[in-house]
């Protein structure tokens, strides 16, 4: 079997690009632990109000400006329903969901992600500025998911 001389190169080429695309991401996963969480925190759902730290849904403080922001999520209302934190404060955001997935989203932030009832979300966010923020839900949830909102100020 005779293979054109062109075709050949193309072969060798497209071997190349997926032989690149495995290592560098390969790299990244493992080497810059950039992988996706393999270690899941999982959550009964059905006892959310009855499981620490969701049964008491709010602000706590764990550093230096940094905060742990417990939260809840379920149709269609968060809890807390606003959040104060100073300039600058670190926020980690641990939610979780009662009932079905909810999307938490905070405009012009990097805050974005789903809630899906049985795990435990945690998002990072520095807030470098006072300003008030609103947290949506983006996830479709039902007949009231364009009214789930909460507040978060942040103080100068
Ligand atoms: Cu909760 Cu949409």
């Amino acid at each position: 079997m005779k293979v054109h001389k062109l075709e050949e190169l193309w072969l060798i080429i497209g071997v190349v690009i997926i032989g690149l695309a495995i290592a560098i991401t390969g790299y990244q996963a493992f080497a810059k632990e950039m992988a996706p969480p393999s270690h899941i925190e999982t959550i009964d759902p059905t006892k959310v109000s009855e499981t620490p730290p969701f049964n008491k849904p709010g602000l706590k403080k764990i550093g230096d400006n940094e905060y742990e922001a417990v939260m809840t999520l379920e149709a269609f209302k968060f809890e807390p329903q606003k959040l104060e934190v100073p300039k600058g404060a670190k926020v980690t955001f641990k939610l979780t969901s009662k009932d079905v997935v909810h999307g938490i989203n905070i405009p012009n932030t990097n805050v974005n992600t789903m809630v899906v009832p049985g795990h435990i979300q945690t998002i990072t966010q520095t807030f470098k500025k006072s300003d008030r923020f609103i947290m949506i839900c983006n996830e479709y949830c039902g007949t009231g998911h364009d009214t789930m909102s909460m507040q978060i100020v942040v103080k100068e």
